[in-house]
């Protein structure tokens, strides 16, 4: 290790020019059994940024995980010091899971600026820690690899896959209708989640995890293997030791996390059929990186990009089929092979590039990962729409089902257009009470809308876009509607939902001039959504709302909350915060 650089970490234990300090910074390391040899010995020092704990359980497995890779870390020479992350559980967090996702962030910058830390071994997973963590090794810039806890084993119930998520958004139709009860809702729930690991289908975590691994930030392979199989902890040891030699040859998350990989991850996204949510964390990576990265960006490079991945919600199957179909490696072998990715020549955190790492990367079962001439969907990507409604929201073109098109897209003269009366709900609260009254007078043709769920609104934005039409209509037969929102959705909701819309209602945005029983109409050739009510009716509105002291917001409850609203940007810029330095660099620091 005689060409090492200088390390960061001996600025803290080996700062001659100040013993005071570097012994006051060094006996509280020793004390509970380092010895002053290690920490002065210019052995790397490995943070491993630990998500998991009782509070996190798709992350929990990771408190085993990390003594696999503090082991590796020994091994390879340098020193393994675990701390804690703030807990982000998608299911668990009041309001939402991803009001934490920036606390997380700020968070874990400040612990890897403040600490004498040279590397860091990012513990991802669960939705919002995959894209708090990368958000934070962006914004620090010192050597960083991630790793995955890998997904929960596939669910069953009554012989068929029961995938996390998608089973409660099937399942909670079937309890509005009266076909089960709340004790068989609770059952099925719990066979979705049929050990540790995050959720199972494509949902954001099992999207965010294949974009670490897409952009880099993980070793090949990585990102699909279920959490209790042996090859989980041999990773664990592979990243542990990989991070040490990273650190050696200053290998950074600016070098890795390109404009180039990010537009490679756009691609990845599509084919895997990825979550709604993927935009608001990758443009948020981005701006923490300093790069500029936008809605029409996700238009325009991951459009038509066709779907490979035969996951659950859009697809079949679930976290172990894919794994065994051969994972993320396959999906990127697959779209070298077919000159779909467009810049293969990316280093990643293994050293290699992505052509090196995955060209041969073989797929075991052609049904679950498809090959670009026999795709699930032609195009897979997101549409990213505009209007009087909103600056930018977008739509996942490929969760259009056949009952769907038949309802709002099978007007010949007007094949890609759909139009209807507005019925619409302030946050989720007034939806949960109001969808099943009768004086709503829901038709099959509305279209619902869903404000006051944005990051100010709710604040973090609330899961909640994809909302079920009423119990009645469901009788009938009618299971999806459009649905429009300020909200997102959850990634594991096969809705053909119009989301994330910017800005929101909370913040300027048109749809605060919504009433019900206005037109909408959306135009997916255009890229058009409009409220069809003339501008000096608009106007008015505005007006109106602007005496009222506009759109109203409840209260915060917490002070993070109330921080957190006076700060935050829209969906659309990645739901940073306004005012923070993007791109820190302390790498040397
Ligand atoms: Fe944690 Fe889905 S709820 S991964
Ligand atoms: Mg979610």
């Amino acid at each position: 290790m005689s060409d090492t650089p200088k390390l960061r970490s001996r600025n803290w234990f080996d700062n001659l020019a100040d013993p005071e300090m570097t012994a006051l910074y060094l006996e509280r390391y020793l004390n509970f059994g380092l010895t002053t040899d290690e920490l002065r010995s210019n052995r790397p020092i490995i943070g491993i940024a630990q998500t998991g704990s009782d509070l996190s359980p798709c992350n929990r497995h990771h408190l085993e995980l990390a003594k696999r890779a503090a082991q590796a870390i020994r091994d390879a020479g340098g020193i393994p010091i675990e701390f804690p992350c703030h807990p982000i559980q998608e299911t668990g967090k009041r309001p939402t899971a991803m009001l934490d996702r920036n606390l997380a962030y700020l968070g874990l910058v400040e612990t890897l600026y403040g600490y004498p830390l040279d590397g860091v071994l990012l513990t991802i997973g669960c939705d919002k820690t995959t894209p708090a963590l990368l958000m934070a090794a962006a914004t620090v810039n010192i050597p960083a690899i991630a790793l995955s806890v890998g997904p929960m084993l596939n669910g069953w119930h009554n012989g068929k896959r029961a995938g996390s998520g998608t089973v409660i958004w099937e399942s909670r139709q079937r309890l509005a209708a009266g076909e089960i009860d709340a004790d068989e809702f609770l059952e099925i729930a719990a066979s979705s989640a049929p050990s540790n690991g995050y959720c199972n289908t494509m949902g954001t975590a099992t999207t965010m995890n294949s974009l670490a691994e897409a952009l880099g930030m993980q070793l090949p392979g990585s990102a699909a293997i279920p959490a209790p199989y042996r090859e989980r902890g041999q990773m664990a040891y592979h990243t542990g030791r990989r991070i040490v030699e990273m650190v050696n040859e200053d290998l950074r998350p600016a070098t890795i996390m390109t404009r180039q990989a990010l537009e490679n991850a756009i691609v990845v996204n599509s084919a895997l059929g990825g979550s709604t949510n993927a935009p608001i964390h990758l443009n948020a990576i981005a701006a923490h990186l300093g790069l500029p990265l936008t809605n029409d960006d996700w238009e325009k490079i991951g459009h038509h990009i066709p779907l490979l991945v035969n996951l659950q919600p859009v697809g079949a199957y679930l976290g172990e089929d894919f794994h065994r179909a051969g994972g993320v490696p396959a999906v990127i072998g697959q779209l070298l092979k077919a000159g779909l990715l467009p810049h293969p020549d990316i280093v990643t955190a293994n050293g290699k590039t992505l052509r090196e790492n995955y060209a041969d990367a073989p797929v075991h079962d052609a049904d679950v990962i498809r090959s670009p001439n026999d795709p699930l969907k032609q195009t897979a990507g997101f549409l990213n729409l505009s209007g009087n409604l909103f600056d930018s929201a977008i739509m996942k073109t490929s969760a259009i089902n056949d009952e769907f098109r038949t309802r709002y897209l099978s007007n010949p003269d007007d094949p890609d257009a759909f139009e209807g009366p507005a019925i619409v709900f302030d946050g989720p609260e007034d939806f949960h009470a109001r969808i099943d009254d009768p004086s709503l007078g829901i038709t099959p043709d509305a279209i619902l809308v869903m404000r006051g769920a944005g990051p100010k609104g709710y604040p973090g934005g609330a899961e909640v876009v994809n909302m079920r039409p009423p119990a009645y209509l469901i009788k009938q037969g009618v299971h999806a509607m459009p649905c429009i929102g300020d909200g997102r959705q959850s990634g594991t909701s096969g809705s053909a939902s119009i989301l994330n819309a910017s800005p929101e209602a909370a913040d300027g945005g048109g749809l605060a001039l919504l009433k019900s029983g206005d037109r909408i109409r959306v135009d997916l050739k255009t890229r058009k959504a409009d409220m069809l009510v003339p501008e000096e009716e608009l106007a008015a509105r505005l007006t109106a709302l602007t005496d009222a002291g506009g759109y109203p917001s409840p209260a915060s409850q917490t002070p993070w909350q109330a921080l957190f609203r006076e700060k935050v940007k829209p969906f659309a810029d990645g739901m940073v915060l306004e005012g923070a330095p993007d791109f820190l660099d302390v790498s040397s620091k």
